[in-house]
This record gives structure tokens, C-alpha cells and sequence, in this order.
């Protein structure tokens, strides 16, 4: 029985961990436990000090001791005598903010809930629970509904809250977080994943300081500059051992992660929809639905944890006929061409790349509109035949004639003034009256909070998906969202915008995937800026980063592996020196990096010399032997490429079989020193030989010897080994 409701004890097991809480005398719903199973009620560890200026709830009398404001709390709410940070606030009819919420009852549902027009984790009926717990406000009736989806052998416990108005006045939910996580005890770090366009997820790993740090994004989007997902670890937590807790928010709008370290040391984290760009009306018997946190725990370090999210997404958040499935090779003509190209051109890329092996080709920004320059055209999502002569139609005949795959880049939610549908439609464009809106990129954001705009989009792309002959979309987003307006909502309710737009995504999203099963739909904004597990729902692929160099992929794709799974990686090899750096670095170097991810080419073939394309097509038929692995094997990383002198990484079949050990020497010293490589996750026991050599090793030898690195000659040098196991 994974969920065991035991005098007013709730206790959620997983394969390997405990997470517990309690009601106690006063329906007050604690949080007990989240780590190790223990096999026991974990009460015993509250106390309950008199702390100055803690007040204590009308119930306790005069007893000093019993306060909120000192008590780990399940869900924290505000106004009342906790001071923490609140996982929910509200202003009730009267503009009273006081919501104190107590437990009133609790239900367990076979199989995992859905929230109704969000993304979330699915499961077969027999491999989930649900927990709901219902607590009421004392002097509303305004009901607050806990969802817990327990999937037992992930290792995982979803969270989400419905807040329900059963009263006869309006609400008004200032902020409805996920989530909410008290750690009384411990020594805690914090690691979250920050950046900007081209350096996205880079890790932070900090003490958690007393006060309130936060990560969160006011862009409309999960962002580049912060990721939608924290890591809490005790201090000594390191990629083998200890303790760490992993939430990533199922949502690609604005967020907010805030960790507080109160009075007391505790630790308190809360994450949900960031409530600076938030606000939502309830009428009577209305309801509102907080997207998801995925939650997991390893005791065994940050490897195990990232593993148990990677597999997760993969399973039970990532959909459609290419969620387990081998992906295509791709070459996209980007970075080949930019907007300068014609028909030919692409079919010239498309030629030399079916040569080499390559899968599918991808026909970038440009085709559509007056969309010579990323000044005009957007939203025009009609062919330009001037550039394109004879349409998609014939050169995707042409493309397929040569055995490979067609696909396409749409960015559905912008619009140029330059362009006919700005012409048509100002209104659509988000814009406050009076005011003229920030440009970027010299773009302007649709308002898909209007169904309208959404089902326009829907009608356009669903035309060119059924009168062509695509099978991929690549599904761009190139800026942040500000000047937030919209006229088909009354002046009290504009801040339910963000929100109502990330709902509008989600739809057009949910049609399309499902009209379009056999199409493959890549995420990407700006490359990784709305990285998250809400797109992963609709997209089994996201665009990285527009940065491929391949020395700062090894740091992008270090941090992103954190919670997110190789296969959503979305890599390729492109030319040098590199646009974003000027960075050189070889084709070799160049192939094992973007071979960490969902493989593919964005440059143009006919360049390289005949060394370098047979270096390509050795690359494809490599990555295409070792996807299944690279997919679905266990992910480690062998070093922390920020601090080191060399990226390195591992795979591990499921059974232990096979594992690939990839990475890059960034830099070559004079009389080199002799560098020994850890390998982990092998199987103990087991011997393993060197594909391609007689070496045969212990799995102990290559754990606790390593293996010793070729010496290297010059910058950004590259290795692969691939270890089978002898029989
Ligand atoms: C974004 C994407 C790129 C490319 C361009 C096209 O920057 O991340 O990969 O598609 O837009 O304008």
C-alpha cells in the first residue's frame, strides 16, 4: 500500500522513501518527514518551544508553546501567525488577507489525478495513488485541496492544489503555490539553475542563508535566466551519497521558488506560479488549479535523484509516438544559411546530409511571409513562394525522394507589426492602450489568454501540417512578455493574464499533438528558455540552447541534466569557428558532445572536407548504435565540468551489459600529468572489456582505479569509450 492514512497520519511510501505528515488536535496538517523510510511515525521529533513574539492559535488558550509560526506546516498559509513565506494568500470579499486552514477530510483514489488543462504526470491505474486532502478556512468557506499522486516505484510524489470557493462571495487568490516543504532539521544547501540566452542552467550550489533567496521568472515563460526546478541537499550530499530532494514544476510561464531559512534554522520551500504576475478571481463555486511539482528524494546523492527524474519525464510526462522511440538524425539549415536561402539551397543541404546518413531535414525561420530579416513577417503563416518556388509541397517531395524526413519551424505565438496579421489584427498583439509596447527582437507576443487568437493559430498550422507532408515542428518562443493587457478582462482581473496566456498554449499545444500523433514537436525559445517539464508533456524534445559551441554545451548540458533526461536534450554539431563564440573546436569533439542529447547537424555539409563528412557519417551511424543506450541507459556525470579541467559523463544500460563513457580535456599543459577517470554504476562483479581492444577490467578496477585518459594534444579534446560486458 503505497498511501497509509493512520490516525490522522499520512504516510506516502515509494520504493525507497518516506513522506509523512500529521493533523494534530487542532486539525492543524504538519509535515513530518520527507528522507529514508523509517518504518515509524516521525512526531516524535516536534517540540514545541515558547518563542518570543510566535503568537499561538486562538485554540491553544494560553498555552505559549503552540505556534504556527515555529511548526513544520504541510501548506502554508498567510495572514494568520505563521510569518514565514506562504504557499497560498488571499483577499477575501471584505479585503481581509486572514486564511487559516485546518483539516476537514482526506480521500485516497486509485491511480494518479490530471488536472484539467495543464500538463501533468500520467500513470497506469495500478502504478499510482492519489491522496487528497481537503483542509477548510476556519472562518470561510473557501476549501484548499491537497493533491498528492504517489508513484511508488519512481521514487516520485506529485503535488498540486485546488482552491475551491464554496462561499457566496468572490475571492481574490493572490498566490497559490504547488507546493510547500518544511525541513525542521538538517543542514541544507540549495542548488538552482540560472543563466541567459546561450548559457542557460548553469549551477548554483549555495548554503542556504537565513532570510529568503529565491529563484523565479516575471518573463511569461520558464525563462534562461532561472529553471523551473531546485535541488535541496544536506551539505555533505555529492553525485554518490547523501541526502537530496529534487521539485521541478511542471509549468512554462512565470515561476517562483523562494527558501527560507527561519528563526528557528528551519528550512521552508515553496514553489508554484510566481505571484508577482499573478492574481485570480473566484466566483462562488468556481475553482482554481495549480500546475504540478514533480517531487523526488534520493538517499543515495544527486545522481540517483537526477536518474529517478529522467526516468519519470521520460514514462510518465513525455507523450506521443516518439516519447520511447528512436528520434530521427536532423540537419537544420540555421545556422547554415540564416534567412538566405531558396529552395535549392536547401535541397542541396538536405542532398549532401541524406549521404551521410542523416534522417530529417529541418526548414528553419524564413519560409513563411515577408520574413527576410526577423524585422517583418511573423505571424504570416503562409508560404513565401517567392523564395520557395513551388511551395513546401514540392520540395518536401524532394526532400522525401531522398529517403529523408521533412520538418519545419513555426514560432505560433508572435506577430512583426510588419506583417499582415498585425495589419488585420492590432488587437491581437499584447499592448497596453495608450502606451507603446516593448519590442524584442523587434517582436511583439500574441495575447493567447483570447481563444480567438488561439484557434486562428490552430487553423493556420493544422492547414500546412495536413497539406504537407511534415513530420516535425520545431515550436520557437524568441522573447520575454511584458506590457500585460488584455480588453476581454475587466480591470480588476488583468493579472489573471499570464496565466490565462500559458493556458492558451497548453491548448493549442494539446490540439495539435493529438490531431498530429506522427509529428515529432521540438520545443525551444531562443534555444532553452522554456526548458521545462510543461513543455516536456507536448514536446519529448527541446531545443537546448542556441549555444553550440561544444565547450559551453558541456556546462549547458552538465546543468541540464540535473532533472531533465538525455533524450529532451535537443544537440547538434555546427560549424566553426563557432557563431556564438568563434570558439574551434574539431568535428570529433564537436560529435561526442551532441551526442549527449537528441542528435543532430546544423550547418552546411557541402563545406566540410571529405575527412570531415566521413567523420559525419561515422558520427551517425555511432549515435545511432548507441541511442537506445544514451536514451534509456542511467545518466552519471563523472566530473563538474565549472570546477574541472575536463566534462565527463556515463551511461549504464538498465542491466548493467554496457556502458558508454563519454567527455572532453578542455585544455592540454605542457609534460602532461597522468589523469585517472572513476567510472560508477557498473556492475559489481562484472569484467568489462574495451570495445574494439583486448583491455578487459574489473568493475572494481575502473571504479576505484579509473581508467587512464590518452594524453591529449591541444584544447577541447574528446573521448569515447564503450565498456561491454564480458560474458
Ligand atoms: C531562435 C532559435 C534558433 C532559430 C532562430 C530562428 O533563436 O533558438 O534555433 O530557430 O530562433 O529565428
Amino acid at each position: 500500500m503505497a498511501i497509509e492514512m493512520k490516525n490522522k497520519v499520512f504516510s506516502l511510501e515509494t520504493a525507497n522513501t518516506l513522506y509523512q505528515m500529521k493533523v494534530d488536535e487542532y486539525g492543524v496538517l504538519y509535515h513530518l518527514w520527507y528522507g529514508a523510510k523509517t518504518g515509524c511515525c516521525m512526531d516524535y521529533r516536534l517540540d514545541y518551544p515558547d518563542v518570543g513574539f510566535s503568537g499561538n492559535i486562538p485554540e491553544a488558550g494560553n498555552c505559549r508553546t503552540y505556534s504556527l509560526d515555529t511548526l513544520p506546516l504541510e501548506y502554508a498559509a498567510s495572514g494568520v501567525s505563521d510569518f514565514r513565506v506562504p504557499a497560498i494568500s488571499v483577499t477575501h470579499a471584505d479585503g481581509s488577507t486572514a486564511l487559516d486552514l485546518r483539516f476537514e477530510s482526506a480521500r485516497v483514489v486509485e491511480g494518479k489525478y490530471s488536472i484539467e488543462g495543464l500538463p501533468a504526470v500520467y500513470a497506469d491505474e495500478k502504478d499510482a495513488q492519489t491522496l487528497e486532502i481537503v483542509l477548510k478556512d476556519v472562518a470561510s468557506e473557501l476549501r484548499v485541496v491537497l493533491l498528492y499522486g504517489v508513484l511508488a516505484k519512481e521514487d516520485v510524489i506529485t503535488r498540486s492544489v485546488r482552491v475551491e470557493n464554496r462561499g457566496d462571495q468572490e475571492v481574490v487568490l493572490d498566490r497559490v503555490h504547488s507546493m510547500c516543504l518544511d525541513l525542521p532539521y538538517g543542514d541544507w544547501d540549495w542548488v538552482h539553475f540560472h543563466g541567459r540566452h546561450t548559457m542557460e542552467r548553469q549551477v548554483e550550489r549555495l548554503p542556504i542563508a537565513h532570510g529568503i533567496q529565491e529563484s523565479g521568472s516575471r518573463r511569461g515563460t520558464s525563462s534562461h535566466q532561472q529553471n523551473p526546478t531546485v535541488l535541496l541537499c544536506e551539505s555533505d550530499c555529492t553525485e554518490q551519497s547523501g541526502v537530496c530532494i529534487g521539485a521541478a514544476l511542471m509549468y512554462s510561464g512565470g515561476f517562483q521558488a523562494q527558501v527560507e531559512k527561519d528563526q528557528m534554522e528551519q528550512v521552508r520551500l515553496v514553489m508554484g506560479i510566481h505571484p508577482d504576475t499573478f492574481a485570480w478571481t473566484l466566483a462562488p463555486g468556481e475553482h482554481f488549479n495549480a500546475p504540478e511539482v514533480i517531487l523526488s528524494c534520493s538517499t543515495q546523492g544527486l545522481a540517483r535523484l537526477s536518474q529517478q527524474f529522467h526516468h519519470v519525464i521520460r514514462h510518465h510526462v513525455c507523450r506521443g509516438e516518439y516519447q520511447l522511440s528512436k528520434r530521427p538524425v536532423l540537419i537544420n539549415n540555421w545556422e547554415a544559411t540564416y534567412f538566405d536561402f531558396n529552395e535549392e539551397k536547401i535541397y542541396h543541404i538536405a542532398k549532401q546530409a541524406a549521404e551521410l546518413g542523416i534522417d530529417m531535414m529541418v526548414l528553419d525561420d524564413g519560409w513563411f511571409g515577408k520574413r527576410d530579416d526577423d524585422v517583418s513577417g511573423l505571424g504570416d503563416w503562409f508560404v513565401n513562394e517567392n523564395k520557395m518556388k513551388g511551395g513546401l509541397k514540392a520540395l518536401i517531395e524532394r526532400v522525401n525522394g531522398l529517403g529523408m524526413k521533412f520538418g519545419i519551424w513555426f514560432e505560433p505565438e508572435m506577430v512583426s507589426e510588419d506583417s499582415d496579421l498585425y495589419r488585420a489584427h492590432p488587437e491581437w498583439a499584447i499592448q497596453v492602450p495608450g502606451r507603446a509596447p516593448a519590442r524584442s527582437r523587434y517582436q511583439l507576443v500574441l495575447d493567447f489568454s483570447r481563444p480567438e487568437v488561439v484557434d486562428y493559430l490552430y487553423e493556420r498550422m493544422s492547414t500546412i501540417l495536413r497539406e504537407n507532408h511534415i513530420e516535425y515542428v520545431k515550436w520557437d518562443m524568441n522573447r520575454s512578455i511584458c506590457d500585460w493587457y488584455t480588453a476581454t478582462l475587466p480591470a480588476a482581473r488583468q493579472k489573471e493574464m499570464p496565466h490565462r496566456y500559458v493556458l492558451g498554449l497548453y491548448a493549442l499545444l494539446e490540439r495539435l499533438t493529438s490531431e498530429f500523433p506522427h509529428v515529432l514537436f521540438e520545443g525551444c525559445s531562443g534555444g532553452g528558455g522554456r526548458f521545462d517539464a510543461g513543455m516536456m508533456y507536448y514536446c519529448p524534445q527541446i531545443w537546448c540552447s542556441d549555444d553550440t559551441d561544444a565547450f559551453e554545451r558541456t556546462m549547458i548540458q552538465y546543468g541540464t541534466s540535473f532533472f531533465y533526461p538525455i533524450s529532451t536534450v535537443g544537440s547538434h554539431v555546427s560549424a566553426v569557428p563557432n557563431h556564438q563564440t568563434g570558439r574551434i573546436t574539431s568535428i570529433d569533439t564537436r560529435g561526442v558532445v551532441a551526442m549527449a542529447g537528441s542528435f543532430g547537424y546544423e550547418l552546411d555539409l557541402n563545406r566540410l572536407s571529405d575527412e570531415e563528412k566521413q567523420a559525419v557519417a561515422e558520427q551517425v551511424k555511432t549515435y545511432k548504435k548507441h541511442q537506445p543506450l544514451i536514451y534509456d541507459g542511467k545518466y552519471y556525470r563523472l566530473t563538474d565540468p565549472f570546477a574541472g579541467e575536463l566534462a565527463a559523463w556515463q551511461w549504464t544500460a538498465q542491466d548493467g551489459s554496457e556502458a558508454l563513457v563519454q567527455g572532453v580535456v578542455f585544455r592540454t599543459r605542457p609534460n602532461t600529468l597522468r589523469r585517472c577517470l572513476k567510472l560508477t554504476g557498473l556492475e559489481a562483479g562484472a569484467r568489462y572489456r574495451v570495445e574494439g581492444t583486448e583491455a578487459v577490467y574489473t568493475a572494481e578496477a575502473l571504479m576505484n582505479g579509473g581508467i587512464l585518459l590518452p594524453r591529449t594534444s591541444g584544447d577541447n579534446q574528446p573521448f569515447t569509450y564503450h565498456f561491454v560486458k564480458e560474458a
